[in-house]
């Protein structure tokens, strides 16, 4: 008897030092599994789900190659929990270059892009949190419906997938969302659409949303109302959206958290520009060009938009009026962030106020194809970083100040069809190296 105890005893040690040394705890076991070998990871029915997704898809070029064996956790674009093991990342983003290495152009019917069909196996990925399948080419097949079940997702990447038909609004489903991105492929010759964007009001953390080239013409009378609700929300790309609709009033301006906002390529209508744009003061980026906006530029307040980097007005060939008050009002900040200003291809007006000169860490000035007129304003000797300056087909005279050899940074110098006077000498170009 006291045998069979030591026995006991020393099977019971034997036990808890195995239990230790393989660092198996209790807890961590996964809920799903039913075996667990120490050495392997992977829970066998996410494994299975990620064999049949593999199953599903073309790879000439083997970039799956190391999805072998049962550790799936260890295959590439694979990440598990450290504590449950369950599969949290999937990231074929990244093997799926497609050809964008050594700088050439992905086009579809490239051969070494991954390529085939969604299996919805993948759904059995109930833990998934980052899920990136940028760049597969899904042939044009529906928007699959079940996306909306993996309910943990906090990123969802499928950027030029081409997928067709109507984004589904199981989405709104995905209530931890933070980064969301569906640019459909330009090489697509079917059309992604959202008829509906109300689901979107659900996504309260969402702080990255890209729906560029998707067709938003039947979500228009709310597209604002709704994105207006995302507080966390930062990123915003409605670019070639087929939007005409740009209210010119809204309420509240919720969101305020704004740092980019690309409404660029929608037709809206000769709409004009809206004032509430001038009230999301985090904006560093701001895209309106090509937008068939009409009008003046509004009035706006002193130090307006003083995070601002980057406006891009060009193309909306009905603006129209002076832009000293704008100058000015934009200038009043007391740190100048401003790198890029394209105003040209307008039909703006009026001499170029001095204020511009305010702007010393512009890069690109882009005045092209307006009205300007007057001389070139001597403040402009102030933005050494200048690298563009395009005056380019306005109606400016006067002289061209020595000063412009000066900008030592400029690569591009068009002061082209405007009715310039007087010679220009080598002191002019004496410091323009670049
Ligand atoms: C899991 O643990 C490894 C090693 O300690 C660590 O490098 C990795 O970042 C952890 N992964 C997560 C998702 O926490
Ligand atoms: C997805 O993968 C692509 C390609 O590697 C990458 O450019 C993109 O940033 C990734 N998306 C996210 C959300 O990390
Ligand atoms: C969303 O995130 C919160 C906080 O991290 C978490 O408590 C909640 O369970 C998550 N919801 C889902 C559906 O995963
Ligand atoms: C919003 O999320 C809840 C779950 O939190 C879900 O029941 C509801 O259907 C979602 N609404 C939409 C419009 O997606
Ligand atoms: C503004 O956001 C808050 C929550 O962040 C929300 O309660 C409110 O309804 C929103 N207002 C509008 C007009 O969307
Ligand atoms: C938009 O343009 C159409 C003609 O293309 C016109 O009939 C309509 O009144 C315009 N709507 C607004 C709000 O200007
Ligand atoms: C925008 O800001 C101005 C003052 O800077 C304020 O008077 C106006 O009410 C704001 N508009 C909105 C829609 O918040
Ligand atoms: C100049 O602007 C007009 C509209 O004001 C536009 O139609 C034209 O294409 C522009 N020209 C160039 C060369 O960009
Ligand atoms: C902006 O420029 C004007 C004229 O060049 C100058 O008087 C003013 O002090 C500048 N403002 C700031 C904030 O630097
Ligand atoms: C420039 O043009 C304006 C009219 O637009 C005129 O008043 C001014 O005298 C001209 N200046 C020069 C230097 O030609």
């Amino acid at each position: 008897m006291a045998n069979m105890n030591t026995t006991f005893v020393l099977l019971l040690n034997l036990l808890y030092l195995l239990l230790i040394t393989e660092s198996i705890s209790l807890d961590a076991v996964p809920s799903n599994s039913i075996a667990v070998n120490a050495n392997v990871r992977c829970i066998e029915i996410e494994r299975v789900a990620l064999q049949k997704f593999r199953k599903g898809l073309k790879d000439p070029f083997n970039r799956l190659s190391s999805w072998v064996g049962q550790d799936c956790c260890n295959w590439e674009g694979i990440g598990c929990s450290n504590q449950t093991s369950n599969v949290v990342k999937l990231d074929l983003g990244s093997s799926n270059l497609c050809g964008f290495e050594g700088g050439s152009q992905y086009t579809p019917d490239q051969p070494n892009c991954l390529s085939g069909k969604l299996d919805p196996s993948l759904q059995n990925l109930k833990y998934l949190s980052y899920l990136n399948l940028s760049n597969i080419n899904f042939q044009g097949v529906s928007f699959p419906y079940f996306l909306g079940s993996l309910k943990k997702l906090t990123y969802l990447d499928l950027s030029f997938t081409m997928f067709s038909g109507v984004v589904s609004p199981s989405l709104g489903n995905l209530i931890n969302l933070s980064y969301l991105n569906l640019i459909p492929s330009q090489f697509s010759d079917k059309t992604l659409s959202v008829p509906n964007l109300y689901w979107l009001t659900n996504l309260s953390s969402l702080q990255y949303l890209n729906l560029q080239n998707i067709v938003l013409s039947k979500a228009e009378t709310h597209w604002l109302q709704v994105v207006n609700m995302l507080p966390s929300l930062s990123e915003l790309y409605l670019s070639s959206c087929g939007l005409h609709h740009l209210p010119q009033i809204l309420p509240f301006v919720n969101f305020t958290s704004l740092s980019v906002l690309d409404l660029s390529n929608n037709g809206f209508n000769s709409s004009s520009i809206p004032p509430w744009l001038f009230n999301l003061t985090s904006l560093n980026n701001l895209r309106i060009n090509y937008c068939d906006l009409k009008g003046p530029i509004p009035n706006i307040a002193r130090a307006s938009l003083c995070n601002l980097k980057n406006l891009d007005m060009s193309f909306n060939i009905f603006i129209s009026g002076p832009i000293t008050e704008f100058i000015q009002a934009l200038s009043g900040c007391g740190n100048h962030r401003l790198e890029q200003l394209n105003l040209g291809s307008n039909q703006l007006s009026g001499v170029l106020p001095h204020s511009l000169g305010n702007f010393t860490h512009l890069r690109e000035l882009h005045l092209t194809n307006n009205s300007f007129s007057g001389p070139i304003p001597s403040s402009i000797q102030h933005l050494s970083r200048l690298e563009i300056l395009d005056l380019s087909y306005n109606l400016m005279n006067g002289t061209i100040p020595e000063f412009i050899g000066e900008l030592i940074e400029l690569s591009t110098l068009d002061l082209f069809s405007n009715s310039w006077e007087g010679t220009m000498t080598e002191t002019h170009f004496l410091n323009l190296k670049k």
